[in-house]
């Protein structure tokens, strides 16, 4: 079989692999150098628009529109750019076995891949109903949501069904911005999860309680505190109905799956050191292992604002930690040193008219502030966390750029805050005069 060898190889092909090609090719990248093998039949996207403008009726976004970096605001790298720069794009090619020791990697078709420095980028896999024996979770027409194919499924489906009725499991992130898409394209639409209240990882009950209220405004019927625990499907095998945990049966049409995200770490088992489910690196995104480093969903690494280690499953860390990886591997070879990663966790979301963000950490004491009535014809409103008398997270919906940097500042600089009340007073006043 055919041996391919490169200096620089990134195994996956999503955000991270995307902004870490610009980055060498920014700190200077020989053409032939530079490998992204990547399981995808297509070059390295924004993937956040797959569950937004992607599914949308109107105003509908489609490749190329959304090659990475175009997200943040950066230039657009399409197929050709890669050509360009003498980067090779290896695309619809999975990776089936590394041997991190043998520097080797071999593809499902037998193709060899030898490289001096290996990035790991293979991001998340989406947690299957079947993962956990649920009755029927495999009949037609039960979808999740990861790689692009999976958003053409569900944009035939959509398109096949007409005024359907759709059951979106789960109330996470898929949750919340699939049951807004799908409503969007006048679909009948209700979400189950287990939970008092939707994006509990995030939200305090009364974060929730606003999407809740606005959401059943749209239209979403909401069913909390209970599960999926089976699937009855008709003579053709597709989803006809859901059963729940509490007895209740749901009619169906279109299912959608957002249970949750796992790292895709397995190809290394017991090759490289691992922590809190992920590839653990340093300040730096180097592995246990030489010439071998993890980025984006995959890395656990040092978070030194709070002097802990954590793993993040968001675009904005996708990008910067590849941006760091491959600073470092560069600065490495010329002999220099560069600052260690020094991140500020930042969330957001975008459904229906609606739009925030989260700078922080959402641990302690959690004030609301602002107008919160799902009724509102302009809703504005946010959190502050405090813990230990300073402020160290915070939440604004329906922010300006301007409030928006306000808040991140805040969630950066921690200032002191010991009258929660006045905090509540002040609002985002409070962020602004920061
Ligand atoms: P990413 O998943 O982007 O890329 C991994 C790549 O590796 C894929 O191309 C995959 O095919 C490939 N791969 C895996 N195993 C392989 C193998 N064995 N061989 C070859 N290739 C392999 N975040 C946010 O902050 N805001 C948002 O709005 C959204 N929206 C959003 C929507 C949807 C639908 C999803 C699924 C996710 C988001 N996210 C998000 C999360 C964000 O997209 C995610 O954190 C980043 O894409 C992670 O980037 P990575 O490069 O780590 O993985
Ligand atoms: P998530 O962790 O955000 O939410 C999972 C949800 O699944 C939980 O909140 C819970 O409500 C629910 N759940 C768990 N077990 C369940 C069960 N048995 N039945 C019903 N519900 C159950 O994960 P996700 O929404 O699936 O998102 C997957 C990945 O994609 C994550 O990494 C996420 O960060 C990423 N993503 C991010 C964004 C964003 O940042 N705006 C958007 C989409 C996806």
């Amino acid at each position: 079989m055919a041996e391919k060898s490169f200096k620089y190889v990134i195994i996956g092909g999503g955000v991270s692999a995307g902004y870490a090609a610009r980055e060498f090719s920014k700190q200077g990248v020989k053409p032939g150098e530079l490998a992204i093998i990547s399981k995808e039949a297509v070059a390295p996207y924004e993937r956040p628009a797959l569950s937004k403008a992607y599914l949308f009726p109107e105003g509908t976004a489609r490749l190329p529109g959304f090659h990475v970096c175009v997200g943040s605001g950066g230039e657009r790298l399409l197929p050709e750019w890669y050509k360009e720069k003498g980067i090779e794009l290896i695309l619809s090619t999975e990776i089936v076995k590394a041997d991190l020791a043998a520097k080797t990697l071999v593809s499902a078709a037998g193709e060899i891949f030898k490289y001096h420095i290996l990035i790991i980028a293979t991001g998340s896999a989406v947690i299957r109903l079947t993962d956990f024996g649920v009755q029927g979770a495999d009949a037609k027409n039960i979808f999740y949501l990861r790689e692009i194919d999976d958003a053409d499924k569900l944009v035939e489906v959509i398109k096949g069904k007409k005024n359907g009725k759709v059951v979106i499991v789960g109330g996470g992130y898929i949750g919340l911005e699939l049951s807004a898409a799908l409503r969007i394209n006048n679909l009948d639409v209700t979400m189950v999860y287990p939970e008092p209240w939707c994006m509990p990882r995030l939200f305090t009950a009364g974060i929730a309680a606003f999407y809740e209220g606005y959401y059943a405004n749209k239209g979403v019927k909401i069913i909390k505190g209970t599960v999926a625990v089976g699937f009855n499907a008709d003579s053709n095998g597709e989803v006809k109905e859901v059963k729940l945990k509490d007895g209740r049966v749901l009619e169906a049409d279109i299912v959608v799956v957002g249970v949750g995200g796992r790292p895709l770490v397995t190809l290394f088992k017991g090759q490289v050191e691992e922590e809190k489910g992920g590839i653990k690196t340093d300040a730096f995104f180097k592995t246990s292992v030489s010439d071998v480093y993890a980025v984006g969903d995959v890395a656990t690494f040092p978070m030194k604002l709070y002097n802990d280690i954590r793993r993040v499953e968001h675009v904005d860390h996708a990008r910067k930690s590849a941006e760091q990886a491959v600073k470092a591997i560069k600065s490495n070879e010329e002999g220099k040193t560069i600052d260690v990663y020094d991140y500020l966790p930042f969330f957001y979301s975008r459904s229906f008219d609606l739009s925030w963000q989260f700078y922080g950490d959402n641990v302690g004491d959690a004030v609301l502030f602002g107008d919160n009535d799902p009724a509102s014809p302009n809703p504005k409103f946010g959190s502050y966390w405090i813990k230990d008398g300073k402020v160290v997270g915070a939440f604004l919906e329906g922010g300006s750029p301007d409030e928006n940097k306000a808040i991140a500042k805040v969630a950066r600089v921690q200032p002191p805050a010991v009258n929660l009340d006045l905090l509540t007073k002040e609002g985002l006043s409070f962020a602004c005069k920061i």
